[in-house]
């Protein structure tokens, strides 16, 4: 039975949790397994609206088991802040299960997160703020909190002692701010763990016997595979693996078990923060994209960059995940255009390019060499059959499958649950 994966194809927020609610009656557990609180999903159930931002998003299945994997970096407080405002709308959040192997986001890696960004001026990356970047260098040098820790204050000491004692020489000569006392971060993390210990479980153990015992297990990637911190537009990127390889890493899930990969791509690209971004658009096309796809951030709120579908992005993305299917949502986003434009290559000092560059300094100056197509009129948010598209909606799917290299399995055209037109089954 499978193990599926799915991430986002491009900078983020392509509607990933709408792909997950997508496959929900048929799957069994949904895992978060790389990123934290960074991410920002709105899922629409009915009338009501979710906006997830650590929880994976099957924690609104009734029947899915929601894992928080090792892979994830965890801010407790946002994650009890966030089940409680699902109890209160009377969400059943009894299932979750959280790694013990997964590191913890503390107060000591907010404040870093804030006053780097601060002093690298011009340099800034637009983090989110939440102390991502910060809490994944610990852990990669070997000086992070665990969820673990959070059950043996001698050790839980010891370490908070060991990750603050360069930390406030840092924050205090070259940051100028109060040194943090260990006591203070170890009462604060000893706060939490009476609440969390029947959360806690060996999830990597779990998952595998959950495979064995033939259920299905989506990984839902939070980010997206540019914003990957090895094979996105470093430093421009987050600090995961938000590729498919990081659902094997990032939740103990061997590769071999892994059956399926679903990329997520909008039918036309944003970004939020800092970065390159070929195809981005600075005229009235961009407001048009923005204002239409309503895209602002749900986890900042910040304006997103918005530019046309970048068909040598969808590519690498295939090539990189191993993608055997495409979600192409927000088709409904482009009804009203005269004509669509898509990039099909680059143009990076006179040459073309046809594949992402590899040089960061290329891909900085690429300019898009676009091919246009027809758009259409016609409202398609109630469209649940491809043969009902618009011919010209018809023909702008099949002409970027063609460049994308995957199948494009699904079509979202409009934010509503049901609004998706589904070609192939995801499962098949
Ligand atoms: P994620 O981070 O990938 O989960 O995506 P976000 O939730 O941050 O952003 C995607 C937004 O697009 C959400 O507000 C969704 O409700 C919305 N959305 C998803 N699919 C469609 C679609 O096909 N059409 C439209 N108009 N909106 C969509
Ligand atoms: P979802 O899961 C879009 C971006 C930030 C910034 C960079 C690094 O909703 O698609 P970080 O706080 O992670 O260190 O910031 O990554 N970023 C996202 N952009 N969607 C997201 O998540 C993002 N998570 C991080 O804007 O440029
Ligand atoms: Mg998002």
């Amino acid at each position: 039975m499978p193990a599926i994966v799915l991430i986002g194809a491009q900078w983020g927020d392509e509607g990933k949790g709408k792909a997950t609610d997508l496959l929900g009656p048929r799957v069994d557990y949904v895992v978060k397994f790389n990123g934290g609180n960074n991410a920002g999903h709105t899922v629409v159930v009915g009338d009501e609206k979710y906006a997830l931002h650590l929880l994976p998003s099957g924690i609104l299945a009734p029947n899915v088991i929601p894992v928080i994997s090792n892979g994830v970096v965890v801010d407790i407080e946002v994650l009890f802040d966030e089940l409680d405002a699902l109890i209160e709308r009377g969400v059943d959040v009894s299932r979750l299960i959280v790694s013990a192997n997964a590191h913890v986001i503390t107060q000591y890696h907010r404040t870093l997160d804030r006053v780097t960004e601060r002093f690298l001026g011009k340099r800034q990356i637009g983090t989110t703020g939440r102390g991502i970047g910060p809490a994944y260098a610990d852990k990669i040098n070997r000086v992070g909190i665990r969820i673990q820790d959070l059950f043996d204050e001698n050790i839980l000491r010891q370490k908070v002692e060991g990750a603050l004692h360069q930390k406030n020489h840092m924050l205090v000569k070259v940051y100028n701010r109060r040194a943090i006392l260990v006591d203070e971060i170890v009462d604060d993390l000893l706060s939490y763990s009476e609440r969390l210990k029947p959360m806690v479980a060996d999830t990597a153990l779990v998952l595998s016997q959950a495979l064995d015992a033939g259920k299905t297990v989506l990984f839902e990637g939070g980010q997206a595979t540019m914003l990957d911190v090895d094979h996105g537009t470093y430093p421009f990127v987050t600090s995961s693996n938000a590729t498919s390889g990081g659902a094997a890493t990032g939740s103990g899930v061997a590769p071999n078990r892994i059956d399926r990969v679903i990329a997520v791509v909008k039918a036309y690209t944003t970004r939020v923060g800092a970065g390159p971004f070929p195809t981005e658009l600075f005229d009235a096309s961009g407001d048009f994209l923005r204002d239409n796809g309503f895209e602002f951030g749900t986890t900042t709120g910040r304006p997103r960059r918005c530019g046309w579908y970048d068909a040598p992005i969808a590519r690498y993305t295939a090539r990189i995940n191993g993608v055997t299917d495409f979600v192409l949502t927000k088709l409904d986003v482009l009804t009203g255009l005269e004509t669509i434009p898509v990039c099909v290559a680059y143009d990076v000092d006179g040459e073309r390019h046809d594949e992402v560059p590899v040089s960061q300094s290329d891909f900085h100056h690429a300019i898009p060499i676009y091919e246009e197509f027809p758009g259409w009129d016609e409202d398609i948010t109630g469209v649940r059959e491809f043969d009902d598209l618009p011919k010209n909606a018809r023909d702008y799917v099949l002409a970027v499958e063609a460049m994308s290299g995957s199948r494009i399995s699904a079509i979202g055209v409009g934010a509503d649950r049901e609004a998706i037109v589904v070609r192939h089954d995801l499962l098949d």
